[in-house]
Order: structure tokens, then sequence, then C-alpha cells
């Protein structure tokens, strides 16, 4: 079901955030209606997560499978008790005092109040604070959570702007909030508590390093031998441009013998690639810079804004250059894995037919 009116459109800054419009964001949301909002990882399609019907909306919206369930967005401790059940795990406890505000979302056992349509019919929920001015604002004015996942269609880049928002769900909101480009640029890091461990189910802007780095904490990643700790929902295919993508590993192509790129020649291949890892390219390729190698936080704030742009461009097919880099770049890697459909080329030999197969589906 959509909307079949243009949304409001309301551009908030946020260093001076006008009350009167986040309020108007607010009542929306208070009178069941999908808003989009800007947080500091990517813009969010925002509802009342008390309020079935629209969070059934936002499923419609999105096309997203009732199976693949959505993350809370709080403001703070006495909103974070509304939708979990018991005490919280001292690990969640050390989490949350170290890194909320923030792109941390932490899944812990679900309040039964919460309608079960927001987590897929889970016995858990994944509840996170976000750090931007904006966000927070606007879900205090609201006073309920505020159910969000990223403001795109399923499967799609992941939206860094209100432009993006518009492109994609523009005729499915009631509101869309403009605070300029998201800082971040990448989706939270989600973490599950098993135990006394906090097992990333879902790699994302603080690294696994950062959050294992105080104190006596274990972080340790999900591991696809045991499905029950893999995040529903986080697909092969995801975080998709509409043009074929194919995945490379780092370096490859500078390893590639002169026999290997001529045979690479093709019309309309947009390589993406560092700025500071120059690489041979082959005849009739353009090459997108990603950003510098070496401040992987730009990278990650431009990527997806770099796949719409090679879309916008027309190209025939993507070639995504994995990071091969710790920290950050295991999201980054992850979301350029997932963009390629989780076809990543090792051997340069490889790579010819892979961009043919990925152009003729
Ligand atoms: O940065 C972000 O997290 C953004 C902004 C808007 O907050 N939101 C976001 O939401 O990326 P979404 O819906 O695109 O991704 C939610 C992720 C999915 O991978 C989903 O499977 C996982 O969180 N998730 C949600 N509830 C879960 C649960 N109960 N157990 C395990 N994973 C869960
Ligand atoms: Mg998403």
């Amino acid at each position: 079901m959509t909307s079949d009116r243009t949304p409001e459109y309301l551009t908030i800054s946020p260093t001076e955030i006008d009350p009167a419009l986040v309020r108007r964001a607010a009542d929306a949301l208070r009178a069941g209606g999908l808003v989009a909002f800007p947080t500091e990882t990517v813009y969010g399609l925002g509802c009342d997560a008390f309020n079935e019907a629209a969070v059934q909306r936002v499923f419609d919206a999105k096309g997203r499978p009732l199976s693949d369930p959505l993350i809370v967005h709080v403001d703070g401790m006495a909103m974070l008790e509304r939708v979990v059940a018991g005490p919280l795990p001292d690990i969640a406890v050390a989490l949350i005092d170290r890194f909320w505000p923030g792109p941390l979302t932490l899944v812990l056992p679900r309040c039964a109040d919460l309608p079960e349509i927001v987590s897929s019919g889970l016995p858990s929920v994944a509840v996170r604070f976000p750090a931007h001015p904006v966000a927070s604002a606007i879900v205090t004015a609201c006073g309920t959570p505020v159910a969000a996942p990223s403001a795109n269609r399923f499967s799609h880049v992941s939206p860094t702007s209100a432009q993006h928002v518009l492109a994609d769900l523009g005729d499915s909101c009631d509101v869309i909030v403009d605070s300029g480009r998201t800082e971040r640029g990448l989706e939270s890091t989600v973490v599950v508590i098993a135990d006394d461990e906090a097992v990333v189910l879902r790699h994302g802007a603080i690294p696994l390093e950062v959050l294992g780095d105080h104190g006596a904490l274990r972080v340790s990643e999900a591991s696809n031998a045991s499905p029950v700790k893999a995040s529903p929902g986080h697909e092969k295919r995801h975080y998709s441009p509409r043009a074929p993508t194919v995945a490379i590993a780092s370096g490859i192509l500078r390893s590639a013998s002169p026999e290997t790129l001529a045979a690479l020649a093709r019309r309309g291949v947009v390589l993406a690639g560092y700025a500071d890892r120059p690489c041979p390219l082959p005849e009739g390729w353009r090459f997108e810079p990603l950003g510098s190698a070496l401040a992987l936080d730009e990278v990650a704030h431009d990527l997806y804004a770099a796949l719409r742009r090679m879309d916008a461009s027309g190209a025939d097919v993507i070639v995504l250059e994995l990071t091969g880099a710790p920290g950050l770049g295991r999201a980054i890697d992850d979301r350029i894995t997932r963009a390629a459909s989780s076809l990543v080329v090792e051997d340069p030999g490889d790579l010819a037919s892979a961009i043919d197969a990925a152009r003729s589906p």
C-alpha cells in the first residue's frame, strides 16, 4: 500500500534544529504515518513501533518480506525498557555505556507488548539509540519507539541522502526529513548478546575491533556454521545497484598479465577502486574512485552514493574492488560482496567470463 500523494518535505538543519518541524514529523508518526528521517548511518523509514498497521505499511513500502525484522529506534534507557523483556545482561549495559547514542544495534529479548510483526515473530528485538540529533529529537517528540529499516526498496542500495529516499520511496512516505548527507554512510553494527559474549551479526559503522577493545568483553563474528546466529534477512544479494555487479579481490588487476588485461577490453564497464591504489584499466573501462584505501571512513561515507552515481551514469557492469582491510574494511567488503550477490572473483583470469555472465543473466 502506498499513499497517493507526494510526501511533505521538511528540511531540518542538524545544527539548528527547528522544533516546529520536528513536531510535524513526530505528529505524522503518532498518526500512523511513514516518516523518512536521517540517522548518522543511513536514512530510515520510520513508523510508530507499537502501531501494527503502520509497521505493515513499512514492509509494503519497501517490498520487504515479513521475515526480515526491523530495528527499533529509542532515545534512551527508559524507552529501551518499553521494548525489551527482563533485566539487561551485563554485556549489554557495558556496550550501551560505551557506544550509545551511536551506530550499534543490540539484539535483546523482546517485550511481549511489542507487536510481533516488528521482529518477525522472533523472541528478540533489535534496538538502537541513533546519534543523529535530528533522529533523536524526532523520537523524543514522538514519545514512542520508532521502528525503522533503511529507507530504500528491498535489496537496493541504502540511502545516504533525502534525495535517495525520494528516488526509492517518494510515493510511499508521508514525510521526508532532509538533513543532508549522512555522516557514516554504512548501517549500524548489529550485535546479539549470547551468554557472556557479543556476537556480531552484521558488520557496520563500529568495527569489531573497536567493540572488543575495552575491558573483558568477548566479541566474535557470527559463523556461517551456526545458522541460529545469522541475521535473518541479511540476504546474499543486498545493497545492490541496478547494473550487474562483480566484486574482485583486492589488487587482482595489478597482478594481471598484459594478455589478461587485453582480454578484458569491454565497453560500459566501470571499475570502482581506490584513488591511492592505481591499477591498469582495460580498454573501454572507466574508473570511479571510492576514495582512499587509507581513509576507509571516507570510503564508507560515499560508497552507497557512488553505487547510485554509477547506475545513473549508465554503467553496463560495475566491478567493485574489495578493500581486503580489517576494521571498517570488513563492513565495506560485506556490502561490496552483497552488492555483487556474493560473486567474488579472486583470479584475474576468471574476470572476463564473470563480467560476461553478470551482463547476460
Ligand atoms: O544503521 C542502521 O541500522 C539503519 C538505520 C536506519 O538505523 N537501519 C537499518 O535497518 O539498517 P535494516 O532494516 O535495513 O537492517 C536491519 C538489520 C537486518 O539485517 C535484520 O535482519 C537485523 O537488523 N535484525 C533486526 N531485528 C533482528 C533480530 N531480532 N534478530 C537478529 N537480527 C535482527
Ligand atoms: Mg537495509
